[in-house]
């Protein structure tokens, strides 16, 4: 039997979930000789909302974070996340921005590249993961989980069988709202061992309280790697302790054999670190909260807190109920797709004003009717006629691949930032947030960086 492997996400994932991405380099860099030595397969250290954060409220460099890890972290794989053709931004990308994020990401020291689509439609993933395989990189494409009528294993199956052909060396089921109950995920694990034996890995989240007893499951049906977080940084919105799992396993024929030491002294050094984020405030206790309700309605945690600010700021906290109920019905109309950033926030929003207004529909977000007419992608099931004809009336589908309406733009964004780039890195990070990344150039290039103090929170991609 092989010995389990595990993802550390404490520098990603973990401190994302629970203190808005707001771990400093500073922070980072000290503790990585442990972690490098503790025995992990990988630490997720990049992607994700780390770049946003990196030069949005820290006045950081990504690259060179990525680039101070790499310089420490001798013997694990460094893993980042990527959303597909979105990058680490918020829309479509043209391919020569695709393709050069992938090779500068490997060039500065990523060994593993993450990708996923909001909408599981893999024309969003060629384009990445062709640039992963080129350039060196290891490709593990995503399965973003999701419950609906029409994701069946078969479904499922199916799904796997592109991201096969797509040359993924690895496959990871990412479920981002942490709804995947242990013996659902016991049969889609067995289904998609049934149809390749690439490794598989799994990602969740602790917010409903069912992710270790899904990863009890998961090892009975022979998941190969699992995603975990040192404790300091786990539980609550986060994956499961790493120190636990560790200890679970111990002595078992699938034993992952880390260090025990290591991993206490990883915990211990971050403790401190923890804690100056619970006085400052970012680090709320309702992340802890086990909030049982996302297995009802399945819908992400931070979903329903959203929903709550949305509501109160319209003064109709009272129609909550009737949002909730109307949610599962706005993401049936538009064929079931999976409730991750961004759909999550297009369909809460457009489910507020189709309680609010009166009239479903009547007022449409402008992100609801792109999504209507495919810009977002393919649907994953149909929308039907009289549903479409409600949202975009007789206006045309686009029935391809977006980024192919897209012109190549890497030369006019590097014309664009002119010399305030030093570097094809400092371009992409323009590429990826214009305005703040400006900002954040300028700054560098007069040497005045100094954190912000700011408590806002960013748009959280799990
Ligand atoms: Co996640």
């Amino acid at each position: 039997m092989n010995k389990l492997k595990i993802t550390e996400t404490s520098l990603r994932d973990g401190h994302q979930s629970l203190i808005a991405t707001r771990l400093k380099t500073s922070e980072i860099l000290p503790i990585l000789e442990t972690m490098d030595n503790a025995g992990f397969y990988s630490l997720e250290v990049w992607g994700g909302a780390t770049f946003d954060a990196c030069i949005r409220f820290l006045n950081e460099d990504p690259w060179e974070r990525l680039r101070e890890i790499r310089k420490r972290v001798k013997k694990t794989k460094l893993q980042m996340l990527l959303r597909g053709q979105n990058l680490l931004g918020y829309r479509h990308y043209s391919d020569d921005i695709v393709e050069k994020f992938v090779e500068k990401s490997i060039a500065n020291g990523i060994d593993i590249v993450r990708i996923f689509d909001a909408l599981n439609d893999m024309r969003n993933v060629r384009v990445a993961a062709k640039a992963v395989k080129k350039f060196g990189g290891h490709c593990q494409i995503a399965i973003s989980y999701t419950i609906s009528p029409f994701h069946t294993l078969e479904y499922y199956k199916k799904l796997v069988e592109e991201i096969v052909a797509l040359g993924a060396d690895s496959i990871v089921i990412k479920d981002m709202a942490g709804i995947l109950l242990p013996e659902e995920g016991y049969k889609l694990i067995k289904a998609i061992k049934s149809v390749t034996s690439l490794p598989l890995e799994l990602h969740t989240h602790c917010t409903s309280g069912i992710a270790s007893m899904l990863y009890l499951r998961a090892i009975d049906a022979g998941i190969d790697i699992l995603d975990t977080a040192i404790s300091t940084f786990a539980g609550g919105t986060s994956q499961p302790a790493t120190e636990s799992l560790a200890r679970t396993l111990a002595g078992t024929e699938i034993d992952p054999g880390l260090n025990m030491t290591l991993l206490k002294e990883c915990a211990e050094y971050f403790k401190p670190i923890r804690e100056k984020y619970i006085k400052n405030g970012i680090l709320n206790p309702q992340a802890f909260f086990v909030e049982p309700s996302i297995l009802e309605y399945q819908l992400p945690g931070g979903m329903l807190s959203n929903l709550v600010s949305q509501l109160t700021a319209q003064n109709s906290v009272d129609r909550y109920e009737e949002v909730l109920r109307e949610i599962p019905r706005v993401r049936a109309d538009l064929g079931y797709p999976p409730l991750v950033t961004p759909l999550s926030q297009m369909v809460g929003t457009q489910s507020v004003f189709n309680v609010l207004v009166g009239e479903r529909y009547k007022v449409v977000i402008k992100e609801i009717k792109d999504y209507t007419k495919g810009l977002y992608g393919l649907s994953p099931a149909p929308i039907s006629n009289e549903i479409r004809k409600k949202i975009i009336e007789d206006e045309e589908v686009f029935s391809g691949r977006p980024a192919d309406l897209l012109e190549p733009e890497f030369l006019n964004l590097k014309k664009e930032i002119g010399k305030l780039a030093l570097s094809d890195e400092d371009v992409l990070t323009y590429a990826m947030f214009p305005q703040i990344a400006k900002e954040y150039l300028e700054k560098k290039s007069v040497g005045g960086n100094e954190e912000k103090n700011t408590v806002k929170t960013i748009n959280i991609v799990f």
